[in-house]
């Protein structure tokens, strides 16, 4: 058991609202199982009294917050970020798939996905949703790398047998093949999940999609991850090859594609009968602001998502994201929602941000009372965040008299320079 003394962020698990202790006690421990959890979080005042002769790290200058949580992000394009385009389509064709086809090497997919890791844990964030390539060997030195981290991880192998050039395309029955196998080996070893992933509609047949379907029935607590009316262009595209069905988003659900654990990334240029068809199904949006702005792609209509129930959270989007970093997603978030030319625009509140990257995000991933949050119970990933990390985070954080302003300094001035430490699983 240890404890740590600090300044305490936390949130309601059923009401989203932020609990701040400006002087808390984080104690964690083995629950009965042995695996490393939360055992008590509050008031220091009120709680060390239950935990005589627990070592307790003096943080008191410090911030203790949930780790973070990527909904959507994709390892391979570790080298891609900041590559010019002009938009989706042509950046696939010109950087993305590119880069991509390298990963048959188990070596290159190693040695990337070793740096992957090691910059996530730099960021602050302890759970990420990633996308692999179409290449097996990419999905197993992913979860190679974080099983030895102990982290609680999901990604599974890109499917993609059409609209894709040779070094990355996939053949239909050994892609599904693969696909299985990759769930028996991985989903549910120690904290990893698999995730059944077709890119996108386009670069898929219906044959590719309607097995994706079959499997995501076989396994219901397997996720699905895969992209969304994200660009103009690309929902065209949907349109043309899938006459037959309602909507880009239709696609996915005539598969069999659209249920509870199913994550799609972006989610911008959708109706009103989109959003109400995935809240009723449970699938729910993965919002990349940092993507959205770098590929001009558009803007995520919050209001409209909260009305019609549906689920969402924060993620990069790495590489079309231009950084890893939970901070700059929060404020790029917070500039998408803003924005009121194209959709409302509305002012989302630094507790909002923070919950859509933790335990928000982890809520929508059907991983609510796992990670993401500081409650009794959860398991042991947090970051000490030093809101002295630079001159003016010093200055701005000292001159705070309310959370919201200390975490707003935080989302805006914020940077990896700002967390100090990253738990993973009590370590
Ligand atoms: N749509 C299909 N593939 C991708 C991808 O790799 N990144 C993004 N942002 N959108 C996609
Ligand atoms: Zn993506």
């Amino acid at each position: 058991m240890k404890a740590y003394r600090a300044r305490l962020l936390r949130f309601d698990e059923d009401s989203g609202a932020p609990q701040f202790d400006e002087d808390g006690l984080l104690v964690v421990g083995p629950d009965a199982t042995g695996r490393p959890v939360v055992r008590a979080a509050g008031a220091h005042g009120a709680l060390i009294d239950r935990f005589p002769g627990v070592a307790v790290e003096d943080l008191r200058d410090q911030l203790i917050a949930p780790g973070f949580v990527d909904m959507h992000i994709h390892y391979p394009q570790t080298d891609v970020i900041g590559a010019p385009a002009a938009g989706l389509l042509p950046w696939l064709e010109h950087y993305t798939f590119p880069h991509e086809s390298r990963f048959h090497d188990p070596a290159h997919a190693r040695e990337v996905a070793r740096f992957f890791f090691d910059e996530l844990a730099r960021h602050g964030v302890t759970t990420a949703l990633t996308f692999a390539t179409s290449h097996p060997a990419s999905v197993d030195a992913a979860f190679e790398e974080a099983r030895a981290r102990g982290l609680r991880f999901i990604t599974g192998k890109v499917l993609q047998d059409r609209h894709s050039p040779d070094g990355v395309r996939d053949e239909t029955e050994q892609s599904l093949v693969d696909t299985e196998a990759g769930i028996r080996r991985w989903h549910g070893v120690d904290r990893l999940g698999y995730a059944i992933t077709p890119r996108f509609a386009p670069t898929s047949t219906p044959a590719q999609l309607r097995g994706a379907g079959e499997l995501a029935a076989k396994y219901p607590d397997v996720w699905i991850q895969s992209h969304v009316a994200e660009n103009r262009d690309e929902v065209r595209w949907a349109a043309e090859l899938f006459p037959q069905s309602r909507s880009y988003l239709g696609v996915y659900e005539d598969f069999g594609l659209l249920r509870e654990r199913a994550v799609y990334a972006h989610c911008i240029h959708l109706s009103t009968a989109d959003r109400e068809r995935m809240a009723a199904a449970g699938a729910v949006a993965a919002v990349s602001p940092t993507s959205n702005l770098f590929l001009g792609s558009g803007f995520f209509d919050y209001q409209a998502a909260d009305a019609a129930g549906m689920r969402y959270g924060l993620a990069s989007d790495v590489g079309g994201g231009t950084s890893f970093s939970p901070f700059r997603t929060m404020l790029a978030a917070y500039t998408v929602g803003r924005e009121g030319q194209t959709k409302p625009g509305l002012s989302l509140t630094p507790g909002q941000l923070w919950w859509q990257h933790t335990a928000g995000a982890a809520r929508a991933l059907g991983l609510q009372g796992v990670v993401g949050n500081l409650q009794p119970g959860h398991e042991a990933d947090f970051v000490v965040l030093d809101p002295k990390a630079t001159p003016l985070l010093a200055r701005k954080t000292a001159q705070a008299s309310s959370l919201d302003e200390l975490l707003f300094a935080l989302i805006v001035l914020g940077d990896d320079r700002a967390v100090a430490r990253t738990v993973v699983n009590g370590r």
